[in-house]
């Protein structure tokens, strides 16, 4: 198959540049696999440069789905720089400011920051020219919230009217590799029900959380602990409208927000053989309406309980996929297919924007005139694992972390989560410096441990001091299991991100 079309290619470059050249010929500089979040942004970001684009998605129908739809403000200044901002608008985008953290009924808000203090020290919020960015003194940031589906469509148009970029319905089946280098030259693909081909300098790989393609380049598979379920909401009153919500509670963490004028939307995290959610106590449906609904504030429960008797229940894997260098000649894999953190935080979208920013930078014509001169290729992939951290490592680790303390299943876990609220309450740096993290406008590791470590040391101060005096000794004996714990927590996830 594979020596049969490259039988029947034209002499390249001659017109390896031209429309004509990817239509007919199925040749292009870049061969991208999936129009979702990444695959979109990074197509338009390379056709800009004007590289020559091929980009491949298995259906252009309006996607339907449950996962991407709070856009964090460091995500809208991505955006941004990639000249798509436009694509927040007309689609019944909800402004967010912050979130609403709701422990056992007591509330907190944690409003992005102005400007964030970290010990002492000024971190400067991004500069940036959007609305909501200008003036960080007078307005804070902001989020978006949005239907997935509508965001989706907006950034295929644009990569749709970018004249050097070709996009395809095609699902990609397999790699085309050239048989002595084993490099990577495109993939073949099933186009409406037909096998075909397409051949680039450069395959990126953006095929989303069930990769067809990840396990060719590594051997560790995502781990989900626990699925969300989600739920639609209908009109539903929320305590803390434009932010957020996060419900703890003894369960796992519930998620609220607006995702349109209208519609609300639910993400229940259901850890994995969860005993109120088995087939005896009623499954999801009997846990949800069981357990969930009476610990949701009073308000959202009428809307909640119509949609469960309405609406049809979905579920996602929350999934943890530490990030790997890629080091496969002529290949790329980016997004949910290299990289994965719980949806907790939001942050995979951020993540995946500011990584297609990143990597046409790496990947533009001054810094790689050819893109198939692989070794340079190779180079800028191993620059790209390493400065992506700043912003990366802090939403991965932030999201992994604030997963285990909110789904607190024993104790210690329950005191840190008690430390992580009353931290928030005492305001001030202790909401700025943590909602900077989760807005990705912070991306300096070190301070994701600074408050890690003050949640921790002040979970344990509250653990001796609000017991009665005579219980002071045994806790001072137990408080640093709270501590250790807090390190197990962290530190596996520190590891990962220190990997190549
Ligand atoms: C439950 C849940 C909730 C989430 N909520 C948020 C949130 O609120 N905010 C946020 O920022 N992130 C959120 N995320 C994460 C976010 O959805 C992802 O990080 C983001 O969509 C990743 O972008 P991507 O381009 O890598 O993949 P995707 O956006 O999934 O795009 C992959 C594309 O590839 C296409 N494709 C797949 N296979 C093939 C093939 N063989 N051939 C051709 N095309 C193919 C797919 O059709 C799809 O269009 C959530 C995740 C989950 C699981
Ligand atoms: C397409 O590429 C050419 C160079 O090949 C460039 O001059 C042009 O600006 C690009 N077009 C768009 C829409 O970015």
């Amino acid at each position: 198959m594979t020596g049969h079309f490259k039988a029947i290619r034209p002499v390249r470059k001659l017109a390896h540049k031209d429309e004509e050249a990817r239509r007919v010929y199925h040749e292009a500089d870049v061969v991208i696999v999936g129009a979702g979040i990444l695959g979109c942004a990074i197509a338009v970001a390379l056709g800009n440069q004007g590289r020559s684009v091929i980009l491949l998605e298995r259906s252009l129908k309006e996607p339907d789905r449950i996962v991407g739809e709070l856009l964090q403000p460091g995500g809208v200044a991505a955006l941004e720089k990639l000249g798509l901002r436009d694509c927040l608008d007309d689609i019944d985008a909800v402004k967010v400011s912050g979130y609403d953290v709701i422990y056992y009924g007591e509330e907190v808000r944690i409003q992005y920051p102005a400007n964030a203090v970290t010990g002492g020290e000024e971190v400067s919020v991004e500069k940036s020219r959007t609305d909501e960015m200008r003036g960080m003194k007078r307005k804070r940031p902001e989020g978006r919230s949005f239907h997935h589906g509508r965001f989706v469509k907006r950034l295929r148009e644009k990569a749709m009217q970018n004249a050097n970029v070709t996009v395809v319905e095609a699902a990609a089946t397999d790699l085309v590799r050239c048989s002595y280098t084993d490099k990577i030259l495109g993939v073949e693909a099933t186009v409406g029900g037909q096998p075909d081909s397409f051949f680039g300098d450069l395959t990126i790989v953006a095929d989303g959380y069930a990769s067809k393609f990840r396990k060719e380049f590594r051997k560790d598979l995502p781990v989900a602990r626990s699925k969300f379920w989600a739920l639609e909401l209908i009109d539903a009153r929320l305590p803390m409208p434009n932010h957020g919500h996060v419900i703890l509670g003894d369960g796992a963490p519930v998620l609220l927000y607006q995702i349109g004028t209208h519609e609300t939307r639910a993400l229940i995290d259901v850890p994995e053989n969860l005993p109120s959610a088995s087939v005896a106590a009623g499954g999801i449906k009997g846990h949800l309406r069981n357990v969930v609904l009476p610990s949701l504030p009073e308000m959202v429960r009428p809307s909640f309980e119509l949609a469960l008797d309405s609406d049809k229940l979905r579920s996602m894997p929350c999934s943890w996929l530490p990030p790997t260098t890629n080091k496969a000649p002529g290949i790329i894999m980016v997004g949910d297919a290299m990289n994965m953190r719980h949806p907790l935080t939001g942050g995979g979208m951020t993540v995946a924007l500011n990584d297609a920013v990143l990597l046409s930078e790496l990947l533009s014509v001054a810094a790689v005139p050819t893109l198939d001169d692989t070794k340079l290729v190779l180079k800028q992939m191993r620059d790209f694992h390493w400065q992506r951290k700043g912003l990366t490592s802090v939403v991965n680790i932030l999201a992994q972390a604030l997963y285990s303390l909110f789904a607190a299943d024993d104790l210690q876990l329950k005191s840190l989560q008690m430390g992580c609220f009353r931290y928030f309450q005492l305001g001030g740096n202790c909401v700025d410096g943590p909602s900077g993290l989760l807005a990705g406008i912070i991306r300096k590791p070190f301070v994701l441990f600074y408050h890690f470590f003050s949640v921790a040391l002040y979970a344990i101060w509250i653990y001796i001091t609000s017991a009665g005096l005579a219980s002071v000794p045994l806790r001072l004996v137990r408080s640093p299991g709270i501590f250790w714990k807090a390190c197990t927590v962290l530190f596996p996830y520190i590891y990962s991100e220190l990997q190549s």
